[in-house]
């Protein structure tokens, strides 16, 4: 576990124009000139794509206050693929995160490993830091160690340290049932996933050179419990990121 702490704001396809969208981050970042959390937590903003620009506004004038991450990218640099977008796109907007292999892009777009592997490889490259989201189910631990390094070919020791994992069982998400693990679970899935990456790398103190966060459901009641208490750096966080006062309330626990 190092010690920075992740708060990153999954807005999804929630807010439908660039006033409601400037709007929450306002009152965020009212919050945020609130409480002392530089140096300790790194809060990351994830809009959709036409609203990165007017986030990356906001940024320029309150600087040194939260990073900018985008929800998906393309696997090729640039060329024919329409309707997608690519790294340098996101890097000339201002973003320094993207998501790569949430849930909801594996079931609605039916993204395969090969596909989160080419964008976890460019993502790199490009230097943006991916966020990789997991999924492993506790029935299927067999399946998921081979998805996992299948998804981490070509991924060299010291570019593992760059990724932020994320676990994030489907069931936990607010929007599909919102069913939270217990503490075993969590320890159980967290002590997985570093010892698959450990195992692979032989990685000596994989506790301090993985970075993992959790993801589902998280709200300013039970982040601890599922993050620090269980040596997790931080969360994603959907619905609640979506309302400023209890994104900010969830910062706040993370300090
Ligand atoms: P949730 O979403 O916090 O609404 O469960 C998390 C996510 O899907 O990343």
């Amino acid at each position: 576990m190092t010690n920075e702490k992740y708060a990153i704001a999954n807005w999804k396809m929630n807010l439908q124009s660039e006033a409601e969208t400037k709007e929450l981050a306002e009152k965020i970042i009212e919050g945020l000139k609130k409480i002392n959390y530089q140096n300790k937590v790194n809060v990351i903003l994830m809009p959709s794509y036409p609203w990165i620009k007017v986030i990356k506004d906001l940024q320029q004038k309150s600087p040194n206050l939260f990073a900018i991450g985008a929800q998906n990218m393309f696997w090729e640099k640039s060329g024919a693929y329409t309707g997608e977008i690519s790294s340098l796109m996101l890097k000339n907007l201002g973003c320094q995160y993207v998501f790569i292999g949430h849930s909801e892009r594996i079931i609605y777009l039916k993204e395969t490993n090969e596909m989160l592997n080419k964008k976890l490889l460019l993502a790199l490259k490009s230097e943006i830091t991916p966020i990789l989201i997991l999924h492993p189910e506790e029935k299927n631990i067999e399946n998921f160690k081979k998805d996992l390094i299948d998804i981490l070919q070509g991924i060299s020791q010291e570019q593992i340290e760059k990724i932020i994992f994320t676990y994030e069982p489907i069931e936990a998400i607010s929007t599909q049932g919102g069913k939270i693990p217990s503490q075993t679970q969590l320890f159980k899935m967290n002590n997985l996933i570093r010892k698959i990456i450990t195992d692979y790398y032989h990685i000596e103190n994989p506790v301090q050179k993985i970075k993992l966060i959790y993801g589902g459901s998280v709200n300013s009641t039970n982040i601890r419990n599922l993050t620090i208490d269980v040596s997790m750096e931080g969360a994603i966080v959907g619905a609640k990121s979506l309302d400023a006062q209890e994104f900010v309330a969830i910062i706040k626990q993370l300090i």
